[in-house]
């Protein structure tokens, strides 16, 4: 079975803790826009389209149970809470989007005298939930068109070989996975040799919660750590790197999991193909180039500190930017739910 980050039934979130993973699987209760706005904040579900499905999800748990009859009061309640929820983590795009089509929807649905209260609220309901299956869609698609385009790289070689970063599996999604539905579709074509994941410090993504994935679903993986990514590309031949992506710039600039970048370089310098996958919810078209991407700064514990213990020297300062942009000129394509693009290329799918 599957790993589920996120258990809804119409009233009813649960998400799993994923800071207690891969050692206690304990699901926490989401009963509103605030218990949304904390699990998303603290961390406890990550991953871009996993932030944005979870905060939407709050929101709706938290209408079902509010008795407002007035279109006028409900709308304006959703637009503060959407708000509040975008606030929560700065960087990943996903959840900003979906906050501007839910208000754009609340609007609609508010303006309208033939929509009643009652009707409103379960519309707004029912787009939110379908946001769930929407993106189990999505990725199964990024999937297939990912594993296309990473099996024609093989030169002669019949195996695949491929390198990830960070967490983009069922874990950071609806189910799935962005950049791990990839290597989970190389996987079932029997093409995958082999998976490596970085441990992706400081918070460990990869080796808590990919490898945990990687385990779960019997796919061959080893954990490197990420010091080693240009070790691994010259003594091994990489097929190609596959990451997931926070907020993807017009011009293909990708923020991602801090280390993306470096892990680009040294992939250009292997020749070594380098995809990001990502549905059409992690592009921001607003932005001209990842230079306005704001980059969450995390707190200096997570660096200086294994669980509660201190590793680093006291009295050392230190910089902890959560994420980094890999220039458009070192991603070879953006693989979405519509195809693969080239990063210069996105107005062909999303026009301005
Ligand atoms: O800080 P996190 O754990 O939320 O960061 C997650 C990542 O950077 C993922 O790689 C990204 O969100 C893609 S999720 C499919």
């Amino acid at each position: 079975m599957s790993l589920e980050s996120i258990k809804y039934q119409r009233g009813s979130l649960e998400v799993l803790d994923q800071l207690l993973l891969p050692l206690q699987t304990i699901y926490i209760k989401v009963e509103g826009v605030e218990d949304g706005w904390k699990v998303i904040n603290k961390m406890q579900v990550r991953g871009a389209p996993a932030i944005a499905i979870v905060g939407c999800l709050s929101l709706a748990v938290e209408l079902l149970k509010d008795e407002t009859s007035d279109k006028k009061v409900m709308r304006q309640e959703i637009e503060g809470k959407l708000n509040y929820l975008v606030s929560a983590r700065p960087t990943a795009v996903n959840i900003k989007l979906a906050a501007e089509e839910l208000i754009n929807l609340a609007n609609t649905l508010s303006a309208d005298e033939n929509v009643s209260a009652k009707s409103f609220k379960e519309r707004f309901i029912t787009c939110i939930e379908n946001m769930l299956v929407k993106d189990i869609e999505d990725n199964k698609a990024i999937g297939k068109f990912g594993c296309e385009a990473i099996l024609k790289q093989l030169e002669g070689d019949s195996q695949v070989r491929v390198l990830t970063h960070c967490n983009t599996g069922s874990l950071a999604t609806a189910g799935y996975g962005t950049a791990l539905g990839v290597i989970r579709s190389l996987h079932k074509t029997s093409r995958l040799e082999h998976v490596y994941c970085t441990e992706t410090r400081p918070y460990n993504q990869g080796a808590r919660l990919t490898a945990y994935e990687l385990v779960h679903e019997k796919i061959p993986a080893t954990l490197i750590v990420d010091s080693m990514v240009a070790a691994l590309m010259h003594a091994r031949k990489i097929t190609a790197v596959v990451v997931g992506a926070d907020r993807v710039a017009a011009n293909g600039d990708t923020a991602n999991k801090i280390g993306t970048y470096q892990i680009a370089i040294v992939a250009k310098h292997h020749n070594v193909p380098f995809y990001v996958a990502a549905p059409l919810t992690s592009i921001d078209m607003s932005l001209k180039s990842g230079d306005s991407i704001k980059i969450e700064e995390r707190p200096d514990k997570e660096m200086t500190h294994i669980g509660d213990f201190r590793i680093a020297a006291p009295g050392i300062k230190c910089w902890n930017p959560s994420f980094d942009v890999t220039p458009a000129s070192l991603i070879t394509g953006i693989i979405t739910e519509k195809g693969v693009y080239a990063p210069n290329n996105l107005q062909e799918i999303l026009p301005p």
